[in-house]
């Protein structure tokens, strides 16, 4: 059903994510005027707030972390704010919260970013109070599950309540420019899409780094790691964007139908295809940082880096490995894509002592947005003692293709298409369904086989495993 929500009701409203994602996100949009006049944000959550300590709660972490220069009409944003207490384990509170968000003229749009044990009472009591109806949506952050079981019972808990169509499960990766600009990259242009496959390409890098470590977030990734904390979702995202086929047209139903497909054809990995690490004390940026046993205070088997060598099960992909890696304290914050393709066929310069390198384009999605392309020129000179080439970086900073505009937090347009009712961000059922199918044989490979995770030292990129499980195929990560 097609309305643009007047009410948005923030599960977690007094969250570390609220604060520094969703209410910073929603003041932004509303300081560019893309919010409605008439929408109402309600927040919920254990705290016992009323509403103008919420709006005090709003007001700080917007002054920390919302830049000054995009909080304009911030005083407006507040009081869209109200605030109703909740314990979501019991049906009691709901009916106040359903009188809290009072009637609605247009829809409802609900942010649940919640423990996975709340999910199913929360429904239920979304349900009891009658919030639930064709003019409700509802949007679900991770972590949705810790392997495909535990997800397929969330999202049953949920179906009972919302059909697919207004269920808006979010990764924010999608929600980042530079992971839409992938699609734009493929499809808004000629050049690349012919030479798309593995006659062209020899092989693709994913690599999401981080220089972060536990960041007070102890229990929730010491039960997750790595793999299910960035693998599972982000990664398998971007490459799903990257190897699906052109969608028919840029809508919700087109584009996830192409990405599943290749989430499917995902070939379960093998024991020597992965790597997994924990980093131990060492310096990121000079300064020194503790292990990761010794942020958590006791021993763990919990991978903080992961390497995967995954292959893409179609006529496109045959033969072409997608080396993914992923940590935390590696040396840099960095998430990129290198597409590597193959050599020419035949060199006519290969009498004349020159040497090529293949052309290589590499896709910069954080904290730099460029793409690069190496195209192989010749070196000048007159060339008495042969022809020189050497690759050169052909080089587009989208920052400075597009002066003016600001950089937006990636929630925001997550929250303006839930508001507005536009799925073609956020991930279907199916989509998450196959990513942990994968993800599942992953874990199934390491039990087995009893992997532990190797130690590297923070400030690394990871166990020298990791360089390993590239370098037998003749691959150097890209650093
Ligand atoms: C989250 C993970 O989903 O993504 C975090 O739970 C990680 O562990 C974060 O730090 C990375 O997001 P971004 O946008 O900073 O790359």
């Amino acid at each position: 059903m097609s309305f643009t929500a007047d009410r948005l009701l923030l599960f977690g409203a007094t969250g570390d994510l609220s604060q520094r994602m969703l209410l910073p996100s929603l003041c932004a949009l509303d300081a560019d005027e893309l919010l409605d006049p008439d929408l109402r944000i309600i927040g919920t959550a254990r705290s016992d707030l009323d509403d103008a300590s919420f709006r005090n709660l709003a007001r700080e972490a917007l002054e920390k972390y919302l830049p000054a220069e995009r909080r304009g009409g911030m005083a407006n944003f507040l009081n869209r704010l109200s605030y109703q207490q909740l314990d979501a384990t019991t049906p009691d509170g709901f009916s106040d919260l359903a009188a809290k968000v009072g009637e609605l003229k247009k829809g409802l749009a609900i942010f649940l970013s919640t423990a996975p044990s709340l999910f199913e009472p929360t429904i239920k009591g979304l349900q009891h109070a009658g919030l639930d109806g064709d003019h409700v949506r509802m949007c679900l952050e991770k972590p949705l599950g810790v392997d495909l079981t535990s997800s397929c019972e969330i999202n049953d808990a949920v179906a009972q309540a919302f059909p697919e169509d207004r269920i808006f499960r979010i990764d924010h990766y999608l929600g980042k420019e530079t992971v839409q600009n992938l699609l734009a990259l493929r499809f808004a242009n000629i050049l690349f899409e012919p030479i798309w496959n593995s006659n062209y390409i020899e092989h693709v890098q994913v690599t999401v780094a981080e220089t972060v470590g536990l960041e007070g977030r102890v229990a929730f990734y010491n039960d997750a790691g790595a793999l299910r904390d960035m693998v599972q979702n982000h990664m398998l995202q971007l490459v799903a964007m990257l190897a699906m086929e052109p969608p028919t047209s840029f809508d919700a139903t087109a584009v996830r139908d192409e990405k599943v497909k290749v989430l499917r054809a995902m070939r379960k990995v093998t024991a020597a295809e992965t790597v997994t690490g924990q980093y131990r004390a060492g310096a990121i940026s000079g300064e020194a940082v503790p292990g990761y046993d010794e942020e958590l205070g006791k021993h763990s088997d919990t991978e903080t880096f992961t390497a995967i060598k995954g292959h893409i099960d179609n006529w496109r992909w045959k033969g072409v490995p997608f080396y993914l890696r992923t940590g935390k304290r590696l040396p840099e914050r960095v998430t990129e894509i290198v597409v590597q393709f193959r050599c020419v066929p035949h060199s006519i310069f290969a009498g004349m002592g020159a040497t090529m390198e293949p052309n290589r384009l590499v896709i910069g999605i954080q904290p730099e947005e460029n793409i690069t392309l190496n195209l192989t020129a010749k070196v000048p000179g007159l060339g008495q003692d042969g022809i020189r080439l050497r690759p050169v970086p052909l080089n587009i900073a989208m920052p400075d293709a597009f002066v003016g505009q600001h950089r937006r937090i990636a929630y925001e347009r997550l929250l303006l298409d839930l508001i507005e009712g536009d799925q073609t961000l956020f991930v279907r059922r199916d989509e998450v369904e196959a990513q942990w199918q994968w993800v599942d044989s992953i874990r199934e490979i390491w039990n087995s086989t009893d992997q532990k995770p190797k130690t590297y030292t923070a400030g690394t990129w990871g166990p020298s495993a990791a360089i390993a499980l590239a370098e037998r195929d003749g691959v150097s990560w890209h650093e």
